[in-house]
């Protein structure tokens, strides 16, 4: 049976660099808070009118370029991402033929901060059984469409109008502030391939569901349980904007992370000794500070990235694979580590021989 090995990457962010004392300017926050609690120094965030599939399409060719892969070649596209560019169909199609590959099979995904690792599997799944030989899987997220901003404030973030924002804007946006600090717009691809070489390649994914605690992170309005699925009470609400009780999630993230990394690493009689890297989503600094401790993971096998970018969700892990790989840290047979927990609730973890 071929396992698949990651042949290639590429990524691609939003242009705006935001800082935590721009986002002071339109709501109740600080930057030693946000740096503090989270982690995050700046975030980049698209122009309006750039849309997740124009990320992923950027992130995608780079991929396919830096794998040496020839466009006919590729046979499966995965996508992966909460934030897609229309609410059906998925970004997979539009990647096929912005990309101009062939008329191949195409899903999406919606596994939300663990879509990347849900998207291995199935990648891997389809190569080993013989139905793919080259994989294109691509992490992308536009978040700032979440984001309930006026006009004015989205002028005074980006630096076109020195503010102040009106007292009733700062009010609206500061009931968001938990989770909007957080987020920023990216995109990361990778493109796998099927190997018959036996100590390389993907090792093991385990992956976990549990649909009891959505209400612990989830869009609240704009669904198919309303009819209409949106009206402008829902916009007025805020029901458009997720819900998130960050307590809870910290918790359950810090569980479960930490749970199947060591569940994935048992399984293959493997050590935190014998890991080169490990690659953690980025949700919250302290979370991966946590796990690390627990798990005994050394700071020097641990890369990170959410104090420039924020989270990504299902950009996170392949985005650090991308910077790892291209600075020199991924080496043939490198053994890696990757760990993820998200809505759903969905968590995961893979075993990958590089
Ligand atoms: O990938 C998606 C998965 N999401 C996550 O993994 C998120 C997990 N949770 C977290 O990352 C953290 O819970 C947060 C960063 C969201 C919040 O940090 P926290 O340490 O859990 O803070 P908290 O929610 O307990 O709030 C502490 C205080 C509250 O004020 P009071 O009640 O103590 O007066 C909040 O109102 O901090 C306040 N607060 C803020 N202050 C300044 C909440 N958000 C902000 C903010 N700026 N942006």
């Amino acid at each position: 049976m071929p396992k698949s090995i990651i042949v290639g990457s590429g990524s691609e962010i939003g242009k705006n660099r935001i800082t935590n004392d721009a986002l002071s300017k339109v709501l109740d926050t600080n930057d030693a808070w946000i740096r503090e609690r989270s982690g995050v120094e700046t975030r980049y965030y698209v122009d309006a009118g750039t849309s997740t599939s124009d990320l992923g399409v950027i992130a995608a060719e780079r991929a396919i370029e830096n794998s040496g892969v020839a466009k006919e070649e590729v046979d499966l596209v995965i996508s992966a991402t909460m934030t897609p560019d229309y609410f059906f169909p998925g970004n997979s199609g539009i990647y096929q033929t912005r990309l101009g590959l062939r008329q191949i099979p195409c899903f999406d995904i919606r596994q939300q901060c663990v879509g990347f690792l849900y998207g291995l599997q199935l990648a891997d799944a389809h190569i080993r059984s013989g139905l793919a030989k080259t994989v294109l899987l691509v992490g992308a997220e536009v978040h700032t469409g979440f984001m309930p901003f006026s006009p004015k404030t989205w002028d005074v973030i980006h630096g076109r109008d020195p503010g102040p924002i009106s007292a009733e804007d700062f009010e609206w946006n500061s009931r968001f502030r938990h989770l909007l600090v957080l987020f920023g717009d990216g995109a990361s691809a990778v493109v796998l391939k099927g190997h018959d070489e036996a100590d390389r390649g993907i090792v093991e994914t385990i992956l976990c569901g549990d649909g009891k605690d959505l209400d612990k992170l989830y869009v609240p309005g704009t669904g198919f349980r309303f009819r209409p699925y949106t009206s402008p009470e829902q916009f007025a609400r805020g029901d458009h904007v997720p819900v998130m009780d960050g307590r809870a999630v910290f918790k359950m993230a810090t569980t479960r992370m930490i749970e199947v990394a060591t569940e994935v690493m048992k399984r293959n009689g493997v050590s935190v000794s014998d890991l080169s890297l490990v690659l953690m989503h980025q949700a919250n600094m302290r979370i991966n500070e946590y796990c690390a401790k627990h798990l005994g993971i050394p700071k020097e096998k641990i890369v990170h990235n959410i104090e420039r970018y924020g989270n990504t969700t299902a950009a996170t892990i392949p985005l650090l694979f991308d910077e790892a790989a291209r600075a020199g840290k991924v080496q043939e047979g490198d053994l890696i580590l990757m760990v993820a927990f998200g809505a759903g609730m969905n968590w995961g973890a893979t075993l990958m021989r590089a």
